[in-house]
C-alpha cells in the first residue's frame, strides 16, 4: 500500500511505565550508558509522578512511575496498566508538524482517539499533544514541540548533574519497536498504522512449510525506513509457539524495541563490562551457520564467543543480541542490532535457524538421557 502522507513521521520518545522509575533510569545511565537530561515530579509541580528522560543517540525513552501521596491517590492509568503488565511501553511518540491534522487525519482514517489535541503551557511555550490507541494499551501520541523551548515538556526540570552522567552510551537510534499480537490481529494493525500514521507493510511473513517459527509477522515502515513496527501474531493457537505462550501469560501488546548500534561486538563488550546480561543461544545455533555455504569466511567464531546472532542477505547482514528482560515480568526486553552493507530485512531466515537449533539441542538432550 502506498502511502498516503507526504510526509514521514519521526519519532520522537518512547514513554515506559514501570513500578520504580528512579532504579530504573539509574539502571539505563549505569549499564546501558543513557544520559538523564530531564525529569519531572513532586519539585516540578507533579506530585504522585515521577519520571527521568533518558537519552542515547537519538533514542528517548521517558521512563514513569506514580505513588500515592500521603492525602491523595496514585494516577489510575499508569497504575492499572503497572498492575497489567508491570513495566513495559505505554506510549509512542511522533513529531509532527500540525497534531491537529496528525490526528483528525488519523481518525477520518480509522483510528481510535484516546486523547484529544491539547496544548501543555509554561513559561518556555506551548507543547500540543493528542494521541491514538494502539495495540491492547498502548498509544500513539503526536507531538509538536516547534513552539517549545524548555528542556522537555512542561512538568520537567533539567535533571541535576549527578542524575545525568551516563559512560557515553553505545545505541544511535530505535531501530524496530516489536509486538506481539492475537491471531488475526497482524493485519489490522498493520492497517490501522498504515491509516493513522503512513508506514506501509513492507513485508509480510505468512504461514507456509519454509516459516518455521510459529508466527505470521507483518514489517510496517515509513518510507525512509526510521520508523518501523514489527507485528507478530502466533500460526495458530494449536501449535503452541513462543509467541502464543507470551500472549497467553503475559496479554499482546509492545514485546520488545531493538536499538542500532555501529559496533555490536563493541557494545556486547562493553555492556558485559557493566554487568548487562544477554539472552544465551544454543551451540547448535553457530554449528548451523559453519554448514551455511553463504556464510563461508565470517568468523563464526567470534560470533559464538560473542553470543551474537547473524542473518545474512548477499552482501548485506544483521547482528543481534537480546539483553535479558531486566524486569521481573519477562515480556519486554531490548534488543541490539548493527545492519551492515545497507541490510533492511528482519532476520526472518535467522529465526528459522534458530529454531533448527533449538530442535537439535532438544534432540541431543532426548539421546544423551
Ligand atoms: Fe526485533
Amino acid at each position: 500500500m502506498r502511502s498516503p502522507f507526504l510526509q514521514n513521521y519521526k519519532l520522537d520518545h518512547i514513554e515506559i511505565l514501570t513500578p520504580m522509575a528512579r532504579t530504573l533510569a539509574y539502571w539505563h545511565v549505569k549499564a546501558l550508558g543513557f544520559h538523564v537530561t530531564a525529569y519531572s515530579g513532586m519539585d516540578t509541580g507533579r506530585p504522585g509522578f515521577s519520571s527521568f528522560v533518558c537519552r542515547s543517540g537519538d533514542v528517548c525513552l521517558v521512563l514513569t512511575s506514580t505513588y500515592p501521596m500521603l492525602s491523595g491517590t496514585v494516577d489510575d492509568e499508569v497504575q492499572a496498566f503497572i498492575n497489567k503488565h508491570y513495566c513495559g511501553v505505554k506510549r509512542v511518540s511522533l513529531l509532527v508538524d500540525s497534531v491537529g491534522e496528525a490526528f483528525n487525519s488519523s481518525i477520518r482514517n480509522g483510528a481510535i482517539p484516546v486523547q484529544y489535541p491539547r496544548k501543555l503551557e509554561d513559561g518556555d511555550g506551548v507543547i500540543e499533544e493528542a494521541a491514538i490507541k494502539l495495540y491492547e494499551d498502548n498509544e500513539i501520541v503526536f507531538i509538536n514541540r516547534s513552539r517549545y523551548q524548555g528542556v522537555f515538556k512542561p512538568g520537567y526540570a533539567r535533571a541535576p548533574a549527578e542524575a545525568g552522567g551516563g559512560w557515553g552510551g553505545a545505541f544511535t537510534s530505535v531501530d524496530h519497536i516489536a509486538a506481539e499480537v492475537r491471531i488475526n490481529e497482524s493485519q489490522y494493525w498493520s492497517e490501522y498504522l498504515a491509516n493513522a500514521v503512513g508506514t506501509s507493510m513492507v513485508q509480510s511473513i505468512g504461514a507456509s512449510d519454509d516459516n518455521k517459527t510459529g508466527m505470521i509477522l507483518k514489517i510496517n515502515q515509513t518510507s525512509d525506513r526510521l520508523l518501523t513496527f514489527v507485528i507478530a501474531e502466533p500460526e495458530s493457537y494449536l501449535k503452541r509457539s513462543k509467541v502464543q505462550k507470551n500472549i497467553e501469560t503475559f496479554g499482546p501488546g509492545i514485546h520488545h524495541l531493538a536499538f542500532a548500534t555501529k559496533n555490536l561486538q563493541e557494545t556486547v563488550r562493553v555492556l558485559s563490562q557493566q554487568g548487562v546480561e544477554f539472552v544465551s543461544f544454543p551451540p547448535s545455533y553457530y554449528d548451523l551457520l559453519r554448514k551455511d555455504n553463504e556464510l563461508h569466511g565470517s568468523d563464526i567464531a567470534a560470533l559464538q564467543r560473542h553470543g551474537i546472532l547473524l542473518d545474512k542477505e548477499g552482501d548485506s547482514y544483521l547482528l543481534q543480541k537480546f539483553i535479558k528482560p531486566i524486569s521481573d515480568r519477562p515480556f519486554f526486553l531490548y534488543e541490539i542490532v548493527e545492519r551492515v552493507n545497507g541490510y533492511s530485512g528482519f532476520a526472518l531466515k535467522n529465526i528459522n535457524v534458530l529454531k533448527q537449533a533449538e530442535e537439535l539441542e532438544i534432540m541431543s538432550r532426548r539421546e544423551q538421557s
